[in-house]
């Protein structure tokens, strides 16, 4: 074969490759404040085959920053009690990761609606909720390439104010810490979207965390730390914890080293929030204590912000993770619970 037959050859299957190959849209990068609301938009505007909504929770305490939230769906306007699921990321704001990851996972919902049935089923059954972040004024200050420390973590000017996963009632304490504007928008989206089923993705650790993170008597017996402050729903969050944990290649097998050396050893993956460390105001709490939704907090990377070279690698981590732990919401009993006599349902059934 001569060079210039070699060439058109080459040339041939580059047209080919061209053609079939995945046309991943969104890049391998962090997206800025501006650029997350153009992401965001275009996806509205680009999406046809599923229902869209793009909407805004409420807005930062410091910058003002829209909270915004992608929803996707593609039940029939018909149906009654469709299951909500939400995904909540970037809520300290120098632990990056989940918020890039939420923005495949939404192109990813997307793109392979037609093609897997999973994504078909999920998206026909349920309405899944994505926040991207839920720390803007913090994110605007961390640091790209910062693994480890608490720049940025929390909210307001410079990422100083409050720790926003520190900021909600809490169900066995009385919670002193001034209710943050982000705090008040979790709040108010809670009442008035029933969610069932959701996740909290932090970075620092690899392990998929559920509640309860706080204890109603605090432990001071160093040896006796480790306890479990288990929710009557426990069975049932070692279950999802495991689905997350299972379905990612790494979560089992990593112990992240933190900068003392102090690395905590998971078993499966998976741990009680308080068999870790306890603390008090957690969002994975609330949301169970007072709205009976299932969150769990997934630990998705030992940086907390890494170089946007390892986002590749990370979103193939999590991709069938986030799917197969969101198909769980599909799962269960459902009904209403009706009232004998006025056929009405009653609220806060147990
Ligand atoms: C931080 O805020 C400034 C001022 O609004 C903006 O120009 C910049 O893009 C923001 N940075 C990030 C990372 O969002
Ligand atoms: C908008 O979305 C379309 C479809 O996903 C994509 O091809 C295009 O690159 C996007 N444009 C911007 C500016 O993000
Ligand atoms: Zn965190």
């Amino acid at each position: 074969m001569n060079a210039f037959n070699l060439l058109s050859v080459l040339l041939f299957f580059f047209v080919i490759w061209l053609y079939f190959a995945p046309s991943d849209a969104l890049n391998f990068d962090y997206h800025n404040e501006a650029e997350l609301e153009v992401v965001l938009r275009n996806f509205t505007q680009t999406t046809k085959n599923i229902n869209t909504k793009l909407y805004s929770i409420g807005k930062s305490t410091f910058r003002r920053t829209p909270l915004w939230v992608m929803q996707l769906s593609s039940v029939d306007k018909s149906r009654k009690m469709v299951p909500n699921i939400k995904f909540v990321a970037n809520i300290h704001g120098n632990e990056a990761v989940g918020r890039e990851m939420l923005l495949h996972f939404m192109e990813y919902l997307r793109d392979n609606y037609e093609k897997d049935n999973l994504v078909k089923c999920l998206l026909d059954n349920s309405n899944i909720h994505l926040l991207p972040c839920m720390n803007p004024d913090g994110f605007n200050v961390s640091i790209m390439g910062q693994c480890a420390g608490d720049h940025g973590r929390k909210n307001g000017e410079n990422g100083e104010t409050e720790d926003l996963n520190r900021n909600f009632p809490d169900k066995y304490h009385e919670n002193r810490n001034p209710r943050q504007q982000e705090t008040n928008a979790l709040m108010k989206w809670m009442n008035d979207i029933p969610f069932i089923l959701s996740a909290g993705l932090h970075g620092g650790a690899m392990v998929a965390n559920y509640p309860y993170d706080t204890r109603e008597i605090e432990i001071s017996d160093d040896s006796k730390k480790k306890q479990p402050s288990e929710t009557p729903d426990g069975d049932v969050f070692i279950h999802l914890s495991s689905v997350y944990a299972s379905n990612h290649p790494q979560m089992k097998k990593i112990q992240c080293t933190t900068l003392n050396g102090n690395a905590p050893k998971f078993e499966n993956g998976i741990t009680n929030g308080a068999a870790w460390y306890s603390f008090q105001g957690g969002m994975q709490d609330y949301n169970y204590y007072k709205h009976g939704c299932m969150e769990v907090t997934l630990e998705i990377s030992c940086c907390k912000y890494p170089m946007p070279k390892e986002l590749p690698d990370l979103w193939e981590q999590n991709k069938k993770a986030l799917l197969m732990y969101s198909l769980e919401a599909l799962k269960g009993v459902s009904g209403q619970i009706l009232d004998d006599v006025s056929k009405k349902p009653i609220g806060n059934a147990i």
